[in-house]
């Protein structure tokens, strides 16, 4: 079975794709072909509203049209058992490259066709996805300061659109090499680092377990 990773970090080694590789070390413990997929690689625009994907009697339908670099990716999505997607917060949202990313994944997908009050989704069968969160506010900014209700609805929209969807929300990052060469008095360089090397760990290992978890859950289906 295949799993994609989606990096939507412009990073490619740092905290999200850190929790992502772990979390594809759970789908690899559980006999799962692993792909890392990232976002920054590929020149691709959000959705253009088309409707192409919406065409009845298409072969469009139920797929994106736009011919950019995405499409190979969207095509491997659609081969894939599991997916786990990666987004850094940027102004207490994912990035613009996932939010168009997952535009061009998922609206294919969603069916304006309803039947009793559903829609019939374009896929054969659920794909268990996960949804990883990196950010650099404390667990307790971010409750303060409404995030779970805007980082909810991608999660949300992988759930009803794929089937199943687990978030895992990683707080408190870590965010340049060197904190004296920047001009900061936001955040205090000490703590940040006593936190990541505290967390950090545990942060992966629960990434690890989501991974597994998702490996499980695509098995069983
Ligand atoms: C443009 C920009 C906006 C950001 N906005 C937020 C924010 O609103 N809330 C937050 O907690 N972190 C914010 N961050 C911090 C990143 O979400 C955080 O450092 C994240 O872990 C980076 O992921 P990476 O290390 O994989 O690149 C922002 C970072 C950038 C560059």
């Amino acid at each position: 079975m295949k799993a994609i990773l989606v990096n939507g970090s412009p990073r490619k080694s740092w905290n999200t794709a850190k929790a992502l590789d772990s979390a594809g070390e759970g789908l690899k413990e559980n006999g799962f072909d692993v792909e890392r997929i990232n976002l920054y690689d590929y020149t691709y625009k959000g959705c253009t509203s088309c409707f192409a994907c919406k065409l009845k009697d298409a072969k469009t339908n139920g797929v994106c049209a736009m011919k950019d670099e995405l499409r190979p990716v969207l095509e491997k999505l659609r081969e894939a058992d599991a997916i786990v997607l990666g987004s850094p917060v940027y102004f207490s949202q994912p990035l613009g490259q996932v939010r168009s990313f997952v535009e061009r994944w998922l609206f294919p997908i969603y069916s304006y066709h309803y039947e009793n009050g559903k829609p019939l989704l374009c896929r054969d069968k659920a794909i268990p996805c996960g949804m990883i969160y990196t950010m650099n506010l404390t667990e307790e900014m971010y409750k303060e300061w409404g995030y779970a209700e805007a980082l909810k609805q991608t999660p949300k929209s992988m759930d009803e659109i794929m089937g199943c969807c687990e978030t895992l929300n990683i707080f408190n990052t870590y965010q340049f090499k060197d904190y004296s060469r920047y001009d900061i008095t936001l955040f205090d360089e000490e703590e940040k680092r006593a936190y990541r090397d505290r967390r950090f760990e545990s942060d992966l290992k629960n990434a690890f377990e989501l991974g597994c978890r998702i490996a499980k859950r695509a098995k069983s289906l």
